[in-house]
């Protein structure tokens, strides 16, 4: 017996499956240190590093999929790209990142981003989700470390929460436009196994930096 594929639109599908990868990311040691106001500047700026070295693959990737697949480029703008941005912060915490190095784990991360995507852009839209969904939680954490870390203004803060007051408003309507595109049934299960694969990336990155650094404060 076969399975009859999922009628939700693609962005709710993309939401409930991954509910519970969600959870496991919030309650990863490192996320919760940072929502918590306990993760040391040094381990957050450690974080920072590497995911800028993903969001350097993942914003190639989506570009090269938005040429690829008309319904990733319906949803993709410059705007979206996160890698300048993170190493605006980076700057802003001292760190040069011709510096930064991976870590094996987010190694893997940028083979995995290039080798599932070639071929199949719509597993970087999958991804992107990932990424972008996170600004809705990250907007919360640039409050807390803000504080915590005594930041005023943006500086420092940009990657965390790059739409600021419009993030509730951005985040509907991409939602809404990723609903109105049309993907086969192949396509939408590769997007929803590229987000579940970004989930678990961000999870290995952040309890690899935490081994490494984040226990220490
Ligand atoms: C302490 C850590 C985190 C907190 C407190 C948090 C919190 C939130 C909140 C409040 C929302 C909005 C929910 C809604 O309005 O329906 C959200 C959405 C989302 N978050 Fe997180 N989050 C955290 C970590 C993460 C991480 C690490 C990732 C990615 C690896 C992530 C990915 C997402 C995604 C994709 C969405 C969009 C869900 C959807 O509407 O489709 N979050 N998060």
């Amino acid at each position: 017996m076969t399975t009859a594929p999922s009628t939700l639109a693609i962005g709710d599908r993309l939401k409930t499956e991954t509910a519970e990868l969600h959870t496991q990311a919030e309650k990863a040691p490192l996320q919760a240190a940072m929502i918590q106001g306990r993760l040391p500047r040094e381990a957050y700026a450690a974080f920072l590093g590497q995911m800028l070295l993903v969001h350097e693959a993942l914003d190639r990737a989506v570009e090269q999929a938005s040429a690829a697949h008309p319904g990733v480029r319906a949803v993709w703008s410059d705007e979206q790209k996160k890698a300048a941005l993170v190493r605006q912060d980076l700057a802003f915490f001292g760190v040069d990142p011709a510096t930064v190095k991976p870590l094996p784990e987010t190694a893997r991360v940028i083979d995995l981003i290039k080798s599932r995507s070639k071929g199949h852009p719509e597993t970087a839209l999958g991804m992107h989700y990932v990424l972008e969904g996170a600004n809705n939680g990250n907007q919360f954490i640039a409050r807390v470390i803000g504080k915590v870390y005594a930041i005023q203004g943006p500086d420092g803060l940009r990657s965390l929460d790059p739409y600021g007051p419009r993030q509730r408003e951005a985040w509907g309507a991409w939602k809404s436009a990723l609903n109105a595109q049309q993907f086969t049934d192949a396509e939408r299960d590769r997007i929803v196994e590229g987000a579940a694969a970004m989930f678990q990336a961000v999870i290995d990155v952040s309890d690899a930096v935490w081994r490494s650094v984040g226990k220490a404060g």
